[in-house]
C-alpha cells in the first residue's frame, strides 16, 4: 500500500516535471515568435481550437522536427524525441480542442484539374507554385500588426508533416480565426476538394527536384577556390541577409565596409563592393594553433559585389586553401567553415 502511493506520487512527480519541462523549451525555442501561449507573432497562432483540432499530434511533433526549409520556422535537428513530445503536450494545453480522428483512406483525386482550382482558389495566398505568402514567413522585418501569413505548401517539411487526409480536413473546415477558410462553405464539392489535395501532394516532386539542384550546386561549391553565388536580391538586402544569417550560425560579425576603405580617399571608396569579417573565436583560436598562417584568410569574410549583370556574393573556400597546409586537423576545421559559408551563404539567398 505504502509502495503503490510511493509510486503514484513519483508517477504525478513525473508528469508535473515533464509539463513544466514543456513549458520551459517552448518558451525559449517557440514563444518568440508563436507568443507566450500561442496567440501567434511572426509564427501563425498555435493556440486558435479551429487549427488544434484539425491537426495530429504526429503533424506538430513532425512539424518541430522537420521545420519549413527556407522559411522562418526552424527544424528542432537536435532535440529528443522526449523533448519535442514535451512541447507537443504544452502546445496542446493552450485550448480545449476535438481530437481529430482521421479515415487512413488515400485522397483519390485529380491533380490536373486541381491545378487549375488551385490557381483561382488558393494561389494568391499561397503562392502560384505554393511557395507561400509574399515578403512573409521567410523574414524577421515583418511588421506585428500584419494579418496571419500563409504558410508555405510545396515545402519539404509541411509535406513531409502533414497526410492527404489533414490537407483535406484544413480545406473542408477552414481555420476559423484566420484568412484560411472552408473551400466547402465557399461552394467547391467534396471531389473538387480531392483534386485539390491531389495537387499540393504533386508538390513532392518539384520540392524533391529543387533540393537535388541545390545539392549539386553545394557540393561544386565543395570543391571550386573561390565561391560564387548569385544573389536574387539587391545590394543592400543581400548585405543585411547576409548579416542576419552570420548572426543565426553564431559567429559575430565584425565589421561591413567598403572593398576600398583605407585604400582611396575616405569618403570615395566604391559602394558597389562590400566586404564582411566575421568570426568565431572559438574557431578562430583552434585553427591558429593549429598553424598561424591560417591568419591569411581569417577572420571570415565575404564579399558582396554589385554589377551590371547582379549581385553576387564571393568567398574564398577555405577547405581548398586548408589543402596547401597538408594537416587533417586543419582541414577539418576548414571543411566545417566552407559549410559555414555555403549555409550562410544559401540562407541569404533564399
Ligand atoms: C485568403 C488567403 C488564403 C486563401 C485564399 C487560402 N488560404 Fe490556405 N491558409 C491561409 C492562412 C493564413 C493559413 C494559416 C492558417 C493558420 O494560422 O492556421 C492557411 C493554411 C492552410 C493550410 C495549412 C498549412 C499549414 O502549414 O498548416 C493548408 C493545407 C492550406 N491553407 C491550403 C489552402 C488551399 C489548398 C487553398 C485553396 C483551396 C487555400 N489554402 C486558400 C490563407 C489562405
Ligand atoms: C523564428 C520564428 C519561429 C520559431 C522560433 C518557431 N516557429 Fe513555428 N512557425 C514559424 C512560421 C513563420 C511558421 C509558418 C511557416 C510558413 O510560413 O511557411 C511556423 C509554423 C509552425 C507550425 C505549423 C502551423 C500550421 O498552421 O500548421 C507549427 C505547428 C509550429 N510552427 C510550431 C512551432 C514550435 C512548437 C516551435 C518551437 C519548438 C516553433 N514553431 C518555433 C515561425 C517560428
Amino acid at each position: 500500500m505504502r509502495y503503490g502511493a510511493g509510486l503514484l506520487f513519483l508517477l504525478l512527480a513525473m508528469t508535473g516535471f515533464s509539463a513544466e519541462k514543456g513549458k520551459l523549451l517552448y518558451q525559449r525555442h517557440c514563444a518568440a515568435c508563436h507568443g507566450d501561449r500561442g496567440a501567434g507573432g511572426v509564427g501563425v497562432p498555435l493556440a486558435l481550437e479551429s487549427f488544434q483540432s484539425s491537426i495530429t499530434d504526429r503533424y506538430l511533433f513532425n512539424t518541430i522536427r522537420y521545420g519549413r526549409p527556407g522559411r522562418v520556422m526552424p527544424a528542432f535537428k537536435r532535440m529528443t524525441d522526449e523533448q519535442i513530445n514535451a512541447i507537443v503536450r504544452y502546445v496542446r494545453s493552450f485550448t480545449p480542442h476535438r481530437k481529430l480522428v482521421l479515415s487512413s483512406a488515400p485522397v483519390r483525386g485529380n491533380a490536373g484539374a486541381g491545378k487549375q482550382l488551385y490557381r483561382k482558389h488558393c494561389a494568391a495566398c499561397h503562392g502560384l507554385d505554393g511557395e507561400g505568402g509574399k515578403g512573409t514567413g521567410v523574414t524577421f522585418s515583418r511588421p506585428r500588426d500584419l494579418p496571419i501569413i500563409a504558410p508555405a505548401l510545396a515545402n519539404s517539411g509541411f509535406l513531409r508533416a502533414t497526410t492527404d487526409q489533414m490537407i483535406k480536413t484544413t480545406l473542408m473546415r477552414g481555420r476559423q480565426g484566420t484568412p484560411m477558410q472552408s473551400f466547402l462553405k465557399k461552394g467547391l464539392s467534396e471531389q473538387q476538394i480531392n483534386d485539390i489535395v491531389a495537387y499540393v501532394r504533386s508538390f513532392e516532386k518539384a520540392v524533391k527536384r529543387k533540393a537535388a539542384e541545390k545539392r549539386v550546386h553545394l557540393a561544386k561549391g565543395h570543391r571550386q577556390p573561390i565561391i560564387k553565388v548569385k544573389s536574387g536580391y539587391d545590394m543592400a538586402t543581400t548585405i543585411s541577409n547576409l548579416q542576419k544569417a552570420i548572426a543565426a550560425s553564431n559567429y559575430k560579425l565584425i565589421r561591413t565596409q567598403p572593398l576600398e576603405q583605407g585604400l582611396v580617399q575616405k569618403g570615395r571608396e566604391n559602394r558597389r563592393q562590400t566586404i564582411l569579417y566575421f568570426c568565431n573565436f572559438n574557431q578562430l583560436n583552434t585553427a591558429l594553433a593549429i598553424d598561424p598562417r591560417v591568419g591569411l584568410f581569417l577572420p571570415c569574410r565575404l564579399t558582396v559585389v554589385e554589377t551590371g549583370k547582379g549581385v553576387y556574393i564571393y568567398a574564398i573556400n577555405p577547405s581548398r586553401l586548408a589543402e596547401l597546409y597538408n594537416n587533417d586537423r586543419l582541414s577539418r576545421i576548414c571543411g566545417a567553415m566552407r559549410d559555414t559559408y555555403l549555409s550562410i551563404i544559401e540562407e541569404a539567398t533564399l
